[in-house]
């Protein structure tokens, strides 16, 4: 059986646009009626109340970006693998000089200055009092509660920007838009597993009930040897306070990797004020999952955690990561993430500005994974969902989503995303979009994890595995790659839809949801496993390796 979440694009809050106002010049930018659902207004907010302002600015020559893109990352092409330098991507990214002096003069005639937060300067922030807020916008900022976690949202619900900013301002936040928390992709089974025969870091008898690096290696012919290349570097991210534990990942390497050196650690980066305690309470299942199915699997690719924080909500810190990848000399190779949002949550002038910035990411030659979620065809709406929702950034077209699978059946076939619509004929239609990005294009392991828990042998599973075991699949290839002096495989959309012969097609399961069984898994592309799960003989050929 797999599971794994579905497709459907960008079904997002409706917006109003450019509708005129009763202050002259000033148009309304983006409106919504009322607070999503389990947001309480708690009040204004006080006038001195400093808002950590962003915006996104209009980027000079996305659709050139776009086609560098593909052109870099699509077999056959003339510049396959000749990825892009920092500046290269800079150029096209951009904002023009009249788009920058149209915000700078707006800004400066309120006495206002802006920090460029992006390495090309297409996205800036500006700390404004709610009372500047409140005027400068036609706002009306007020403090809203999240009821179920009483975390508190400081939101308008409308704003407007002079018309002389039209077409050179793409989003604010936080302004309208209310995303949930971060939801991480993880179930961590609330009991802890038992040591056994079963653990034994090479007997592969038990990989039905119960996965170990020993049963990935097996299943998708993943090599033990380590890695040599010192700049193939692979980064695991970590977010809502989830730490990754030295000692757990000590553990589990002594009892399942009992080849590789006891040593083998990660490094610590942090941004916005992240951090990565060591304190056995602290650890976290996601990021202990994580760190252990990157070095565990990617055997000597040298791994970095970086734990974002908290600025002014996850918005901010997936969009901080994106920047400060984006802003590295020398990036990580593969980025993996197990954490999302539902798209409900994103205003798509948001969405669309995190995705150009993972298209950044591919054409610099980095491979961007994300998990697809473990919440069916509902994707994080919660279950009473009329409608399929898909995860976000995972249905960002210039991403990797990676779908889970529980137990392994490879049965191969060869077809791709038009036939499994033609096969669906009108059963879902109207829940889902099928005009948009497809997804998952891949899955791997997802149930039955074993992991090392604070101090405890324990299970977990969801898409949360599965991304990192993929991103370790990857960091190997790419290991490779660079040994014999080639480019590493960078966005992986296009070379892996040319070779769907090199994964093991899954061919049965489904993803419920919504009170519907959900899609169901078959031969070729399904919205359940994508292509399948990787063949690493087969990967490494059609690397050309
Ligand atoms: C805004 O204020 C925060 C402190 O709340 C500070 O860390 C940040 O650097 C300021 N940003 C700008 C653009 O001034
Ligand atoms: C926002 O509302 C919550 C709940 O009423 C309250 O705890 C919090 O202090 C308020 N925040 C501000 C800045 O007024
Ligand atoms: C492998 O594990 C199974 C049960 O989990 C056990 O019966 C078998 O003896 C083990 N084989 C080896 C070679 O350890
Ligand atoms: C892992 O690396 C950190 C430094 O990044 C070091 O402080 C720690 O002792 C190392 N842990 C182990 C178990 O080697
Ligand atoms: C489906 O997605 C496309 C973009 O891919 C969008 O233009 C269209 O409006 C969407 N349709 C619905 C019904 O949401
Ligand atoms: C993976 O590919 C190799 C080489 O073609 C093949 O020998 C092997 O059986 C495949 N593994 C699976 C699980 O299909």
């Amino acid at each position: 059986m797999a599971k794994a979440l579905a497709w459907c694009v960008l079904l997002f809050v409706p917006l109003a646009r450019a509708l005129p106002s009763s202050k002259g010049e000033m148009r309304v930018y983006e409106k919504r009626d009322s607070a999503p659902r389990n947001f309480a207004a708690s009040g204004a907010m006080p006038a001195d109340h400093v808002i950590n302002l962003r915006l996104g600015l209009a980027q000079s020559n996305f659709p050139g970006l776009e086609k560098a893109l593909y052109e870099v990352s699509t077999p056959g092409r003339l510049q396959y693998g000749q990825h892009l330098s920092k500046a290269e991507v800079e150029e096209f990214i951009r904002p023009s000089s009249e788009t920058i002096s149209a915000v700078n003069d707006w800004l400066a005639s309120h006495g206002l200055t802006a920090t460029p937060l992006s390495p090309a300067g297409d996205w800036l922030a500006v700390n404004v009092t709610v009372d500047q807020a409140n005027s400068i916008l036609d706002a009306q900022y007020t403090n809203f509660t999240h009821v179920d976690t009483g975390r508190q949202a400081i939101r308008t619900l409308s704003y407007s920007l002079p018309a002389s900013l039209d077409g050179h301002v793409t989003f604010m936040h936080p302004t309208t838009a209310f995303p949930r928390s971060t939801v991480r992709h993880d179930v961590l089974y609330p009991r802890s597993f038992n040591t056994g025969a079963d653990q034994s870091a090479t007997n592969t008898s038990s990989c039905a009930s119960a996965i170990t690096p020993a049963c990935l290696q097996a299943m998708y012919n993943i090599p033990s040897t380590p890695a040599t290349q010192p700049t193939n570097q692979l980064a695991v991210t970590g977010f809502v306070e989830q730490y990754a534990n030295e000692a757990d990942l000590e553990m589990f390497l002594e009892t399942y990797r009992p080849d590789l050196p006891a040593s083998t650690n990660f490094t610590v980066q942090t941004i916005n004020g992240g951090q990565n305690p060591q304190s056995q309470t602290q650890a976290g299942s996601e990021a202990d999952l994580d760190v252990q199915y990157t070095l565990g699997v990617a055997s000597g690719v040298p791994t970095v955690f970086i734990s974002v924080g908290t600025a002014v909500d996850e918005v901010d810190g997936f969009m901080d990561l994106a920047n400060t990848l984006a802003a590295a000399e020398n990036p990580p190779y593969v980025v993996t993430t197990s954490y999302g949002y539902g798209e409900n949550d994103f205003p798509f002038s948001m969405a669309t500005a995190l995705c150009s910035a993972y298209a950044q990411l591919g054409a610099r030659g980095i491979s961007v994974l994300f998990a697809s979620g473990d919440e069916g065809v509902c994707g994080d709406q919660g279950t009473s969902c009329s409608n399929f929702g898909a995860t976000f950034p995972s249905s960002c077209p210039y991403v990797t989503a990676v779908g889970a699978t529980m137990g392994a059946s490879p049965n191969r076939a060869l077809r791709r995303v038009e036939p499994y619509v033609a096969g669906l004929g009108t059963q879902y239609t109207g829940k889902y979009n099928a005009t948009g990005r497809a997804f998952p294009d891949v899955a791997s392991a997802g149930e039955q994890i074993q992991i090392v828990y604070r101090g405890e042998l324990a299970a977990t599973a969801g898409t949360s595995a599965s991304s990192p075991i993929f991103a370790s699949v990857v960091a190997l290839l790419n290991d490779e790659l660079v040994a014999a002096g080639k480019a590493p495989l960078g966005f992986l959309n296009p070379w892996l839809y040319a070779n769907p012969g090199a994964f093991n097609d899954i061919t049965t399961g489904n993803n419920p949801g919504c009170f519907t069984n959900g899609f169901s898994a078959k031969e070729g592309w399904d919205p359940v496993t994508g292509l399948g799960t990787p063949n690493y003989t087969k990967l490494r050929t059609a690397a050309g390796l």
